[in-house]
């Protein structure tokens, strides 16, 4: 029997690479150089699988065609909002993604950059390579407590979870938190978490952090209104999506002082940088790295051949979606 043709969008870890080229009739983008939509619907015209990842957008012109021989979509990443799932549904397709295997290092990279933000460690280490260190003095670069703070969490799932596991059990912090589905009682009695509004969390926290999903329901939820909530010293930190956050009004923000700082590493209309943020000194900036540590990135290949296995062996993929 044929091995089903799998067609991926971007470079994967040579690891999982290794197991795709054994286990399916696969076509690797070796030159990791992204798809157009066009080179997307021909993928989908031309295998049993595709395989986008979040920066691929899968939508419904994508979708549209009429010649669509694929019938399962693994996704590499956990969030979806660069897929049309209704499309998807529509065009007949079983759509997978890949939660869990990035928790830990999503909410490892959240946890740094509100630390960096908060100590001016990106600031610092410009000052040292830049040759300003004059030595050691008592009122030199000195920056917000992070121990025992509050911590304000935007979206209380997976991943703000594992931030809250870190931040409450490693730092002494208080935990309270919004989202519109929070998680079971125990979840929030474990960490002493109290629930308020997005408004509420915005004014009592000294550090704010996203973790809701990225969508037309969450686009601008931080806006200008909403960062004027914030306390003078408090610091935003958003590993979540860019669009969650209105890059002119935060951009503002950081620039007049109105809020302290921030740890950003998704943007909106990434990767193009909105070059307002390069003047931000209190701005801590990273390229989207939550998940990439070698393990998770190795982990979240395998969570897709997983997806991809049951789904060809006629069974439900553990991460179904549609
Ligand atoms: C995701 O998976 O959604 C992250 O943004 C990238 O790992």
């Amino acid at each position: 029997m044929s091995k089903p043709k799998v067609i991926v969008s971007r470079k994967w870890p040579e690891e999982v690479e290794a197991q795709l080229k054994e286990l399916y009739d696969v076509q690797l983008n070796e030159n990791d150089i992204p798809m157009t939509a066009d080179e997307m619907k021909h993928a989908l015209a031309n295998c049993d699988a595709f395989c986008p990842t979040v920066t691929d957008a899968v939508n419904a012109d994508v979708l549209s065609g009429d010649n669509i021989r694929a019938k399962m979509i693994g996704s590499y990443g956990v969030g979806y909002n660069h897929l049309d799932l209704d499309a998807a549904k529509a065009a007949g397709l079983t759509v997978s993604n890949t939660p869990e295997v990035l928790t830990d290092c999503t909410a490892d990279i959240a946890m740094g950059l509100l630390i960096s933000a908060a100590r001016r460690i990106g600031e610092g280490e410009r000052h040292l390579r830049n040759g300003e260190w004059t030595g050691w003095r008592p009122t030199h670069m000195m920056a917000n407590k992070v121990t025992g703070k509050t911590l304000g969490l935007i979206g209380f799932g997976r991943i703000a979870q594992a931030m809250a596991t870190k931040a409450h059990f490693g730092f002494g912090m208080k935990i309270i938190f919004s989202d519109p589905y929070p998680p079971s009682q125990e979840v929030i009695n474990k960490f002493g978490a109290t629930q308020m509004s997005v408004e509420e969390v915005l004014q009592q926290s000294d550090f704010v952090s996203l973790h809701c999903p990225g969508g037309k329901e969450t686009y601008h939820l931080i806006n200008e209104e909403r960062i004027n909530m914030m306390q003078s010293h408090a610091i935003l930190v958003n590993s979540a999506r860019g669009d969650v956050v209105d890059n002119q009004a935060l951009i503002a923000a950081l620039k007049s002082g109105k809020i302290g700082g921030a740890g950003l590493d998704v943007f909106e209309g990434e990767p193009k940088l909105d070059p307002g943020f390069l003047d931000c000194e209190n701005a801590v900036l990273l390229p989207h790295l939550g998940s990439a540590s070698i393990e998770t990135r190795i982990a979240m290949g395998e969570r897709v051949l997983e997806n991809l296995k049951a789904f060809f062996n006629g069974e439900i993929p553990r991460d179904k979606l549609v």
